[in-house]
Order: structure tokens, then sequence, then C-alpha cells
């Protein structure tokens, strides 16, 4: 059975690929340096994008002396706009070793390959398969929504367990292929008819046997497993105000939030367990000395969700009494009524709208 699919598999997938020719200049292409260029430029790029940065490349520097010996500004320039520039001096320090050390040889294995700067598994599988015919799968994320969606595979894909099995599947799955057809057509079905959403169900060739569409899970396959951890981060601020002012500090620190305006603050990798606790803090030393001056309210914690972390604030509002005064540099008072042209991070803004809920302390 599990024979029968894959060869279902195998011949539906090229029979869809040889209608569905996506022409590009690298296709066919057999020479190492010139795929393993495409294949650089093709790293976190669109092909649509891609497309002319390999033309020039191939036109300006033809093999790989031609890279090796160019003015580093020269192949700067010629990258620009492409991103991710690391990738552009790995592609020339590659070239200098390719020219110099194995006399303008690429290797001819995927272990040797991946040996070469900038060039991962699925570089290395790309060319050692165009340009050398070797029977080494790809695997990046089209190739594990396509195959997670026919063979009806829910193991999360970016686990370890997940990462062998579609790595065999999909090495099973190129044996007895022509490599280099066999891996371009994985790569095109998955980047214009397998795609994340909505992908052409009702026009594909293999949705018959496809375990996801006979179950209705295309939107739920591949599983990704791991939700990246969100770090949680507790800010206490402290809202310190005198006669219609408020002080107000800028973020100029490398992190969230750069060049915001925001109140004091505190930062605990924990909530705070009372007001006690903030009077005791380092910042309100600083800030407000010995004076005798009291928290009266404080606010709900408010939350924000970011990409990588979750921030929880808590204000903490002070009322300063007419000769009270806070040191600081950094930290300076703003009327309250013009509160309105500073640039705030959202959950500042949301506790300035909100008027509920406050906890009076005295
Ligand atoms: N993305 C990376 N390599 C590619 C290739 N050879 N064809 C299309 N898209 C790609």
């Amino acid at each position: 059975m599990e024979d029968g699919l894959h060869t279902f598999f195998q011949e539906k997938l090229m029979e869809w690929f040889a209608a569905s020719h996506r022409p590009m200049p690298w296709k066919g292409e057999r020479d190492p340096y010139l795929i393993w260029l495409a294949e650089i430029i093709l790293q976190q790029t669109r092909v649509e994008q891609g497309w002319p940065y390999f033309e020039r490349f191939k036109a300006r520097y033809p093999n790989v002396h031609a890279l090796a010996a160019a003015p580093q500004d020269e192949v700067m320039k010629l990258w620009e706009g492409l991103g991710y520039y690391s990738r552009a001096r790995n592609l020339q320090q590659t070239a200098q070793y390719v020219a110099r050390e194995l006399g303008g040889k690429f290797p001819d294995t995927y272990d040797g390959l991946r040996d070469l700067k900038g060039v991962g598994p699925y570089t290395a599988a790309a060319i050692a398969s165009f340009a050398y015919g070797q029977p080494c799968a790809v695997v990046d994320g089209n190739v594990f929504r396509v195959l997670a969606r026919f063979f009806g595979i829910d193991t999360p894909i970016d686990g370890t367990a997940g990462k062998k099995q579609f790595a065999q599947l999909a090495q099973a799955l190129i044996q007895g292929q022509e490599p280099a057809q066999h891996n371009q057509a994985m790569m095109d079905f998955g980047a214009t008819h397998c795609t994340p959403k909505a992908p052409a169900c009702l026009s594909c060739p293999l949705s018959q046997a496809c375990q996801a569409y006979q179950q209705g899970k295309t939107s739920q396959l591949p599983v990704k497993g791991k939700k990246m951890g969100k770090r949680a981060r507790y800010f206490h601020y402290l809202v310190l105000r005198q006669a219609g002012k408020v002080w107000l500090s800028k973020r100029s620190e490398k992190d969230i939030w750069q060049q915001l305006y925001e109140f004091p603050l505190l930062e605990l990798s924990y909530p705070a367990s009372g007001p006690g606790e903030i009077r005791s803090s380092a910042l309100w030393a600083q800030l407000l000395g010995q004076q005798d001056v009291q928290i009266s309210r404080v606010s709900p914690p408010f939350s924000q969700v970011l990409t990588h972390q979750k921030i929880y604030a808590t204000f903490w509002e002070v009322e300063l009494p007419p000769g009270a005064s806070v040191e600081s540099e950094q930290i300076k008072p703003e009327k309250q009524e013009n509160l309105h042209n500073f640039a705030f991070p959202k959950i500042i803004d949301w506790y300035l709208k909100d008027k509920s809920l406050y906890l009076e302390l005295i």
C-alpha cells in the first residue's frame, strides 16, 4: 500500500510538473557555480525578486574566478536590495575559497557542499541534485507542507521526530526518480499549487489520494508543535504627577519600543508583591530618595502580546505634594494636557484611556 501511494505521488507530481512549467533562468542549469549562485540568491527571497539579481550576477561574474576577484564593494552594490547581507559576504568568501583552495572546482558531494560557508542542508541537496544528479531530497517549508498534507502526517514539523520523519519520507520519494526534476517539482508544487493558504485542491491531480483533502484537514496541516515560548516581562511604571504634570522618559536601549515614551520603568521578572516592593526599589530611591511620598493608586495589570514576549504592565500612581522633587536627567515633567503629542507603546495608550478598576491605596 505504502509503495503504491509513493508511486502515485511520484507519478502525479511529475504529471503536474510537466503541465506546469515555470520558466526560470537556472532551470536545467548544470554548472554548479551558477546553481550555487541561484540558490544563495533564492535563500529567504522569492523567485520573482531573485530572478533579475541572478541575471545580473551571472552576466557580471560568469564563473567563480570572476566573482572571487571582484571588489567587495561591487558585490555588495550588486546585492543591494536583497537583504540579509551576510549572504553576500559569504557568497564572495566561498567563491574565493573555491577559486583559491579548490582550483575553481565546486565539491561534488552533499557533504563537501555542506562544508561551504552559507550552504545548509537544503542548498546542498539542491546543488547536489541539480548539478550532479545525486538523489538528495530537498526539505524546506514547501516540502513539509506537501508531504504533511498528502500523507496526512500530523507530527509537528519543528520537532526532532518530525524533522527525521519528513526527511526520511522525502528521501524515500526521490528514489527511482530523476533527482533534479523531482526536487524542482516538489519546490514548484509547494510554492505555487499546494500553497499555505487557499491551496488549489479542486484542480489538484493528487487530491484523490491526498489524506488532508479527503479528511478536510488541509488547513490544519502541517502541524507546528512548539508554540514559540513567549518571554514574560513585568513592567512596573511609576506615574509621578505634580501640578498637572507627569514625568516621562524616552526608550533608547536596544529593546522593544525604541524611541517611544513611557513613565519611569521598574522591570521585574515577576509581578510585584505590592506597593512596598515598589517603594523599596532602586528606581524609587533614585528618583524620590527619602522623601515622604505615597503610592495613591495602582492599576490592574495590562498585557500586550508581542512576537516573542508578553508584556504585563502595572501603573503605580503617585501624587507628589507641592514641595516634592524628582531627581533625574533622563526623566522630564510634561504637561498632562500635552501627552497626546508623545508616541507611547500601545500598553501605555490603553492605560491612559482607561478610567476604571483602580485600587485606591490611600
Ligand atoms: N527556491 C530555492 N531554490 C529554488 C529553485 N531552484 N527553484 C525555485 N524556487 C527555489
